[in-house]
C-alpha cells in the first residue's frame, strides 16, 4: 500500500487515498484517547483493512474501561484504578462495571445478598464436577463447568430477556467462585465445601479452598485484602484477547455461559492470563539455576535474550510505560512478604529480575516493564495456591469485565455478528487431478 495515505480532514472525517482514488471515511470522536476512523464502508471488496494482531483496529465503541498505555492510566467507568483499589471492593467494582455507576447502600447490599445466595451448586452439579479426574487441568475444567452450568439452571439462557441475562450474570459470578474452590480441592483429593452465606465473598472463597471440613477457619485478613484488590485489578482491561473473544462469541447470539467459557479458554494461554503461572515457574527456574548451577539472575536474562526467549510477566501490547496494576500488585506482594509469609527468596529474585530488566537496554528500547502477572503469581503462591490455580483466579476476577462487555454489545443496536475478513494469498483456481494421475 505504498501509494496510499490516510489524511485527517478538518471537518471531522478522514480521507483515504489509494492508487489515486479518494475515499471519505467518518471519524468517531473518542471521549479520551485516539478517535476512530470508521472503515466499514470499505466493505465493497475493493479494499479490505489488514491488521494482524489488531494493532490499530477497534472492534467496538465502549464506555467501560479506558487505558492510556503511554501514561500508565487505567480507569473503570471513569474511576482511576488507584482509587478503586484503595477504597472499593471487588463486588462493588463488579457492580460498577456491570451497571455503569457505583451502587447506593441498598443496591449494593441487595447485589451482595443475591450473589451470596447463588453461590451454592446443586447436588447434580456436584456429581458432574466429581467426574473430573483428580489430576484435572484447571482452565479446561473451569471452562467446561461454566458451559455445563447452563444445563443446571432454568430460564437463564434467553439473551433477549434482560431479567434472564441479569440472573445468568449473578449465577456465573457466584458459582464460578464455588467451582474454582472445587477445582483447587479436587486436585488435592479433598471434598467440596458448601458456601457459608454469613462470610464475605473473598473470605468464604479462601475458607472453601483451604478449610478442613467441620473445623473453624479464620482467613488471614491480609490475604483477604490482597486477593480482593487483585480481583479488582483484573476485573476488566478493555479489548484484550479474552474479552474480544467473549464479544465475538456473544455476537453470534451464543449464550452468556458459552461466551464466558470461551473467554476462559482464551485467558488460559501463556501470552495472556496464563502468564501468571509462567512467571512464577520462571522465578522457580531462576532459583534452581542460582542454587544448583551457581548462576546469576543477570546470566539468566542474558541467556534468555541470546536464545530469543521472552521473559514471562514482562511487556504489554498497550502499556509502553509502567503497568499501573503491577505497581499496586507489587505493593501487596511487598506487604505479604514483609509480614513473614511466602517464599522470600522468590520475591527477592523477582525484585532483582525487575531491577536488571528495567535497566537493560534491550528492555528499555522495547519499553518492556513487568506487567500485573509478574506479581500476582507470587501473591497467590504465598496465599497457598498451586501455580496451576493462578489463571482460574484471574478468570474469577475478569468475569465482571467479560460480562459487562457482552452486555454492552447486546445493548447496542448497531452491533453486528463479528466476522473478520481475510486477504486471500493462496492458489488461484486449478483443476482437480485424480489420485492415480498425481
Ligand atoms: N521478553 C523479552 N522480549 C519481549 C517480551 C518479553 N516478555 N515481550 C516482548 N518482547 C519483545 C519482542 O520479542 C519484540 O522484539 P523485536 O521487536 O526485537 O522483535 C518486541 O518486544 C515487541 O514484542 P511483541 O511480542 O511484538 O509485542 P506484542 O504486543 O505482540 O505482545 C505480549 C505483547 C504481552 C504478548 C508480549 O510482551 C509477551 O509475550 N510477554 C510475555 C507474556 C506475558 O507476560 N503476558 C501477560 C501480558 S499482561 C496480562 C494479560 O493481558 O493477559
Amino acid at each position: 500500500m505504498d501509494t496510499s495515505q490516510l489524511l485527517k480532514l478538518l471537518d471531522g472525517s478522514a480521507q483515504l487515498e489509494v492508487d489515486g482514488q479518494n475515499m471519505n471515511l467518518p471519524v468517531v470522536k473518542a471521549s479520551r484517547g485516539p478517535d476512530g476512523v470508521f472503515v466499514s464502508e470499505l466493505h465493497n471488496d475493493k479494499y479490505i483493512m489488514l491488521d494482524p494482531g489488531f494493532f490499530t483496529t477497534a472492534q467496538c465503541e465502549s464506555k467501560i474501561t479506558f487505558i492510556d498505555g503511554e501514561n500508565s492510566v487505567l480507569t473503570y467507568r471513569g474511576y482511576p484504578i488507584e482509587q478503586l483499589a484503595q477504597h472499593s471492593t471487588f463486588l462493588e467494582v463488579a457492580y460498577l462495571l456491570l451497571y455503569g455507576r457505583l451502587p447506593s447502600q441498598d443496591e449494593f447490599s441487595n447485589f451482595k445478598d443475591e450473589i451470596n445466595h447463588l453461590t451454592l451448586v446443586g447436588e447434580d452439579f456436584r456429581s458432574y464436577l466429581g467426574t473430573f479426574p483428580q489430576n484435572l487441568r484447571t482452565m479446561p475444567t473451569l471452562s467446561a463447568s461454566i458451559c455445563a452450568l447452563e444445563n443446571f439452571t432454568q430460564k437463564t439462557s434467553d439473551i433477549k430477556d434482560p431479567k434472564q441475562v441479569d440472573l445468568a450474570t449473578k449465577i456465573i459470578m457466584a458459582k464460578v467462585r464455588t467451582i474454582t474452590s472445587f477445582i483447587h480441592r479436587r486436585r488435592l483429593n479433598e471434598p467440596l465445601l458448601y458456601p457459608d452465606y454469613s462470610r464475605g465473598y473473598i473470605d468464604d472463597f479462601l475458607r472453601m479452598c483451604f478449610a478442613v471440613p467441620y473445623e473453624r477457619f479464620d482467613s488471614n485478613p491480609l490475604f483477604v485484602e490482597a486477593l480482593d484488590k487483585l480481583l479488582i485489578l483484573q476485573a476488566d482491561h478493555e479489548q484484550n484477547c479474552s474479552t474480544s473473544v467473549v464479544r465475538i462469541v456473544g455476537s453470534a447470539n451464543a449464550s452468556l455461559y458459552a461466551s464466558v467459557a470461551a473467554g476462559v479458554n482464551a485467558l488460559s494461554g501463556p501470552l495472556h492470563g496464563g502468564a501468571n503461572e509462567a512467571a512464577l515457574l520462571q522465578l522457580e527456574r531462576i532459583r534452581q539455576y542460582v542454587v544448583e548451577k551457581n548462576g546469576t539472575v543477570r546470566d539468566f536474562i542474558e541467556n534468555a535474550k541470546k536464545d530469543g526467549k521472552k521473559l514471562s510477566g514482562f511487556g504489554h501490547r498497550v502499556y509502553k510505560s509502567h503497568d499501573p496494576r503491577a505497581t499496586i500488585a507489587k505493593s501487596y506482594a511487598k506487604r505479604i512478604f514483609e509480614s513473614g509469609t511466602g517464599s522470600l527468596d522468590l520475591f527477592n529474585i523477582a525484585l532483582e529480575l525487575e531491577d536488571i530488566a528495567t535497566n537493560d537496554d534491550y528492555f528499555k528500547e522495547r519499553r518492556l516493564y513487568p506487567n500485573i502477572d509478574f506479581w500476582t503469581g507470587l501473591i497467590y503462591h504465598a496465599i497457598g495456591f498451586d501455580s496451576t490455580m493462578f489463571t482460574t483466579i484471574f478468570a474469577l476476577g475478569r468475569i465482571p469485565g467479560w460480562i459487562a462487555n457482552w452486555r454492552e454489545m447486546h445493548e447496542n443496536p448497531m452491533s453486528k455478528i463479528g466476522r473478520p475478513r481475510q486477504i486471500y494469498t493462496g492458489e488461484t483456481e486449478r483443476d482437480y487431478i485424480p489420485i492415480g494421475e498425481r
